[in-house]
């Protein structure tokens, strides 16, 4: 047989196969309440209207919907996009392009390949995203990284990590953000820091990535706007996607920003796959078009809003004594911090064992910190499970922390 290891590429070769994957493995094929995953509850999903518009489009616009279609996505549904995202309060300025992608994963992707060499540097939340920081560990960036607190980004931080990136003479291609209902946070940055966000990018020239799955469905009254919104100097490209506010199943993502960086990002993707499915986009586009999407969102508020409220009310009540956590105004995540020093990496096992799993923090870190940290997703479990599940993991931490 070839050698593959042996003719594996740098690239490849950065790619570190994530021992937390492993570890969640041991869940399969087992009935366990599991926190890990953050997958949206499937009972959202409006699987009779789907199948029948997917019908309706194929058998009256067949010719089209199962064709290749244009490598930044099919206009019209470009265009469907951005009436909904202005409606939502993202604004599409003039000069401004979308491109639909495989998921807003790959629009990550895209623009990552399009922006960053190996050597450059960026900055990244930390805890941050887990694909965020695995795609520019596997482009061999630079990673710096960025305190987040309950105020999300810290400002204070970011300059300073600027400051010193300054006096080295080091120019960072970008700042990675998920600045609403952050995953694995659960925190929503505030508008002062929004604000600050911006000024301190505009000073240092840097462009901002606003990765934003999660704002749609926010459940409490909090007053913010998108940093897409508030940037007046095409500092910003926005990262959105169906997958929590329809279906992950359609792959539907996009990126939203000046036309520039748009179009380098379409270049990579004629190279990785021509087009994300014509049929996923018209799919999607008449789902908004007839008030499927707004009829999922508002579902989701109240469904997650119920299981948050379920996950905290059951933490207070026996976790109280062990550790401090995030209270989020929307998303899928709450982020657990043991006032012991524990390893959520080592007790995963155990905790499996025993009929509940969570991702540990550590995954969420660059270097390997946040081990008495774990993140819990409170989306995908029954109201029911979550009070059971947190009262297994209240007795184990308990025993650990002696
Ligand atoms: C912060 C963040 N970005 C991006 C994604 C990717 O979503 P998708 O590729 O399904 O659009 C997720 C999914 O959970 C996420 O949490």
């Amino acid at each position: 047989m070839v050698d593959y290891d042996a003719i594996a590429s740098s690239l490849a070769n950065r790619i570190v196969a994530s021992d937390v994957r492993e570890l969640l493995k041991l869940t399969e094929g087992r009935k366990i309440i599991s926190f890990a995953g953050g997958l949206p509850d499937p009972s959202l999903f409006p699987k009779e209207d789907l199948a029948e518009i997917a019908r309706q489009v194929i058998s009256e616009r067949g010719e089209r919907v199962l064709q290749y279609s244009p490598t930044p996505g099919v206009g019209e549904f470009r265009r469907e996009l951005a009436g909904y995202l202005e409606r939502v309060g993202v604004a599409v300025r003039e000069g401004d392009e979308i491109l639909v992608s495989t998921g807003s994963q790959e629009a990550l992707f895209l623009l990552g390949m399009a922006f960053v060499d190996p050597g450059d540097t960026v900055l990244v939340e930390e805890p941050g995203y887990l694909a965020a920081i695995n795609l520019f560990r596997m482009l061999g960036a630079r990673m710096v990284p960025v305190k987040v607190d309950s105020e999300g980004l810290n400002t204070d931080d970011l300059r300073k990590k600027l400051e010193a990136l300054d006096k080295e003479g080091v120019k960072p291609k970008l700042i990675y953000t998920n600045p609403t209902c952050n995953n694995p946070n659960g925190t929503t940055m505030t508008m002062s820091r929004r604000r600050e966000l911006l000024d301190i990018a505009g000073e240092y020239d840097v462009m901002i990535v606003e990765d934003d799955p999660y704002s749609y469905f926010t459940f409490e009254e909090v007053e913010f706007q998108h940093l897409k919104t508030m940037d007046k100097e095409g500092r910003v490209v926005y990262l959105g996607t169906m997958s929590k506010i329809l279906v992950p199943g359609l792959r539907i993502g996009w990126a939203l920003g000046p036309a520039k960086a748009i179009r380098r990002m379409e270049l990579v993707k004629q190279i990785v796959d021509l087009h994300s499915s014509t049929l996923s986009q018209y799919i999607a586009m008449e789902a908004i078009r007839r008030g499927i999407v707004d009829r999922v969102v508002a579902k989701a508020k109240s469904l997650y809003k119920r299981k948050r409220d379920e996950m905290l009310a059951a933490m207070d009540e026996n976790m109280a004594d062990l550790g401090e956590w995030t209270r989020p105004i929307g998303g899928f995540f709450i982020f657990f911090k043991a006032n012991a020093k524990l390893d959520f990496k080592a007790m995963l096992p155990e905790a499996v064992e025993r009929g509940v799993a969570y991702v540990p923090g550590q995954a969420f870190y660059i270097e390997g910190d946040g081990r008495s940290t774990m993140r819990l997703s409170y989306s995908e479990p029954k109201p029911e499970e979550i009070r059971k599940g947190i009262e297994l993991l209240a007795g184990i931490i308990r025993e650990k922390t002696g």
